[in-house]
This record gives C-alpha cells, structure tokens and sequence, in this order.
C-alpha cells in the first residue's frame, strides 16, 4: 500500500466542488435542477472529468453521467462485467450548498485517477456514477435516476410536471434524451459487486463527536404526500370570519398537526417538513380557495411513521371538515429504512482503521440514492463531518482535511474490496 497525501486529495476534491458550485441556473446562488441545461453543463464538466481520469464514460437513458474503469484484462465491449458502484448525485436544492452529493462523485473520480497513475488495475471494474435526481425538487419524483439504475424506474412518473407544468417526459426530451430508452439504463445484478458512496453528514453529531468520518448504519425512511386543500373564493373585505372557507387556514392548521404528531415519537427520530406550498388563486384580497403542499415525514423505523402518516390524514380531514373544506392526499413517494449492507460497511469501517481512524457508526437521516440502489445491489456510506451540521444551505462547509481522509478511506476500501465477502 503506498502512502496517500491526503492534503493534496482534499484540496483538489475541494477545487472541482468550487468549479462545479459554479454552474447554477441563478447567478447569485447555487441552483441546479434535475434536467435543466445547467445538469447538463455539469454532467458535461463530470464526464470530462472521468475521461480524464481514466475511464471511458457514457451517459445513461435518465442522465446519469457513467465512467468505466475497466477491469483488468476486460475485453472491450465484453457482456458481463462485475463492477464496484461508487457514486453520488450533481442535482442540488435550491441555493444549495456545494458539497451534498458533488462530494460523492468528485470522490470517485479521485479514487479512479489515483489508480490510473499508479497504473492499477482490479479484478473487477469500478464504476463512477453521477445521478441527477437525488433531491427531488423539480418533478414530483425522488431518486428516480438511481431508481432506473436499478430498474425499478416507474412509468407513471414521466407524467408529473414541474411548477412551470413541464412533464418529465418533456423535460428528458428537452435534455436530449429518449424516455422509450429508460429500461436499458437498468443494470444487471450479476454485474454489480456493490454500491459506496461518500457523503457529507448533513446532520451535527460527527462534529459533536470530534471524528472526521463515520460508517452509516442505515438510511431513515421516507415520504412525500401531496396533499390538496379545498374551500371557496371569496372578497377578502365581504366574507365574514365566521361563514369562510378559507383552504389556507385549514392547510395551516394541518401543517401544525404534522409537527405535533412527528414530536410525540422521539424514540424514532420522527421529523415532518414542509418546504413547498403553493396557494390559489393566490390575491392578496381573496380567500384562498385552493392550496397545496407536501408533507415530507422520516422516521429511523417504518412502523411509526407509516401510523404517523396516517393519524395526519385522520386529523387533516377532521380540521378540513371544521372548515368546510375538503382535502385529498397522493402519497407520491415512500421508501422504507434501507439498511447498510454489513459486509460493505465493515469495508468501510476497515479501511477508517487502516488509515489509523477511528470508525464510528451512524444513522442517515438525509435520502441518498442507495436507497434506490439497495434493490439492485448491496450498499453502504461513509459521511464526512460538517460544520454545524449545517446543509441544504450555503453555509454547508466540510474541511480540505476531512475530504482528504474521505477520498484517502475510499482508496483503501477498493484495495481491500473483496467480493466473496458478499453472503
Ligand atoms: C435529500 O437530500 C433529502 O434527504 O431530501
Ligand atoms: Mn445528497
Ligand atoms: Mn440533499
């Protein structure tokens, strides 16, 4: 094993995040939606990137941007090849913070260029992704890159649109890509060893804990349910507060539910969001009479939060009710806790002790793509230390020297990958 210079792979990681934080669709922050030209301009700097690292790179039916460091002795072109996933995604949330999910791939890129220069190769290939839909925020769809990936991608979902009522399908389109090609961005499961990703914590507690990095156990569950609210239009002077039926009152009233509902249930580090609402007609001098928001809901375990979403319906149509207002839900998006495979967390974990690290274990509270990917292949991630724990922000920040010991840990981890270990 030849010595890594840890600094050096940290500030380089650290100059390809600022490059990439530069491509945004806003100019005074980063902003980078799934599928618009400014994906694109990333994927582009990405698959560059790769080539120049080593790896012959191809882009897949939904975008993925794919690099190839074959294995060695592949013959070009041959049908099955086993490969070691590593990825993460270059979609962001909007003014975003420029490591959540660039870190991930830039990472796997320098893992890549290290073996090329020391001029080595595996008995299995390793494989770059960099998937465009992680956040979600775009279309009414989550992880639908990784989804496809894994071939688990859902037909129904190229009709849902975005805020400007463009269609996924016409999004694709618009990107240059052919939604009838989606089944052959689906890999075989004969041909993935494994899945590792590297990402920042997004959460306090390897900062609080004073490690650099940490092996997840497990990423929290999840659901997003669309939920509409109706009443009736009205003059904003004339209606008297006792004869309204005012769609936003309601929608607020259950809003608060959900936040005192995720608050009884602790004991599954339950949370309830919502970021995105949207109120019709939308007048200042008009009773709203239609409004719409998602629930975001997670929890550590499914039982409780799948009952969580239920007792929200059963209070949402109660207060709806009161108000005269009726409502309706589309739960669009619900992913189980997906548990870390042991075997690629001990790797993991091994590879933190091979650089004298300690290894300490963690849960994800945050979605990441391999909770997509857990159906094709087993997976497992390794988080870096973030200031403040701080993310979905601009402020997100991880130091050159924790980036360093990352990619360093993941160099480790491919040489020791052993994939008989798989049960
Ligand atoms: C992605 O960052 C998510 O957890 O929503
Ligand atoms: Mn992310
Ligand atoms: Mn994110």
């Amino acid at each position: 094993m030849t010595a890594l210079d840890t600094e050096r792979l940290g500030r380089r990681a650290e100059a390809m995040l600022e490059e990439l934080a530069a491509i945004s669709e806003e100019p005074d922050r980063l902003t980078r939606r799934f599928l618009t030209p400014e994906h694109k301009r990333a994927a582009h700097l990405v698959g560059q990137w790769m080539a120049e690292a080593g790896m012959e790179t191809a882009e897949d039916a939904l975008g993925t941007v794919c690099g190839h460091y074959a294995k060695e002795g592949e013959t070009p072109g041959a049908n099955v090849v086993p490969r070691l996933l590593i990825g993460s995604h270059i979609d962001t949330v909007i003014n975003a913070g420029k490591y959540d999910g660039m870190l991930g791939v830039v990472a796997g890129i320098l893992t890549v260029e290290h073996f090329r220069d020391a001029g080595r190769r595996f008995p299995f290939a390793v494989d770059v992704l960099a998937f465009g839909d992680e956040e979600g925020v775009r279309f009414p769809t989550v992880l639908s890159s990784s989804a496809a990936l894994a071939g688990r991608f859902e037909e129904r979902w190229l009709a849902g649109a975005d805020r400007d009522g463009v269609t996924l399908e016409e999004a694709m389109r618009g990107y240059g890509l052919d939604p009838a090609a989606i089944p052959t961005a689906a890999m075989r499961k004969d041909e993935a060893l494994a899945y590792v990703e590297i990402h920042i914590e997004q959460g306090p507690v390897l900062e609080h804990d004073d490690q650099p990095l940490g092996v997840v156990t497990s990423i929290a569950g999840q659901n997003r349910t669309r939920v509409t609210v109706s009443g009736m239009a009205g003059h904003a002077g004339t209606v008297p507060m006792p004869l309204r039926q005012d769609a936003l009152l309601a929608a607020s009233e259950m809003m608060l539910a959900a936040e005192a509902i995720a608050r009884t249930h602790p004991e599954a580090a339950m949370v309830a969001t919502v970021g995105q609402t949207k109120v019709m007609p939308g007048a200042i001098n008009v009773i709203p009479d239609r409004v719409e928001f998602v629930l975001d809901l997670r929890a550590a375990s499914d039982p409780p939060r799948l009952a969580a979403l239920r007792e929200f319906v059963t209070r949402s149509e109660a207060l709806a009710a009161a108000r005269g207002c009726a409502v309706a839900f589309d739960t669009y998006h619900d992913c189980p806790t997906a548990p870390c495979a042991p075997w690629v967390a001990d790797g993991l974990a091994e590879s933190l002790t091979s650089l004298g690290l300690p290894a300490p274990r963690l849960v994800s509270g945050a979605g990441h793509d391999g909770q997509s990917i857990a159906h094709l292949t087993d997976f497992a991630m390794l988080f870096v230390r973030c200031r403040g724990g701080i993310s979905h922000n601009p402020l997100e920040s991880a130091t050159v020297e924790d980036m360093g010991l990352a990619v360093a840990a993941l160099i480790r981890f491919v040489e020791q990958f052993d994939p008989q270990r798989r049960a």
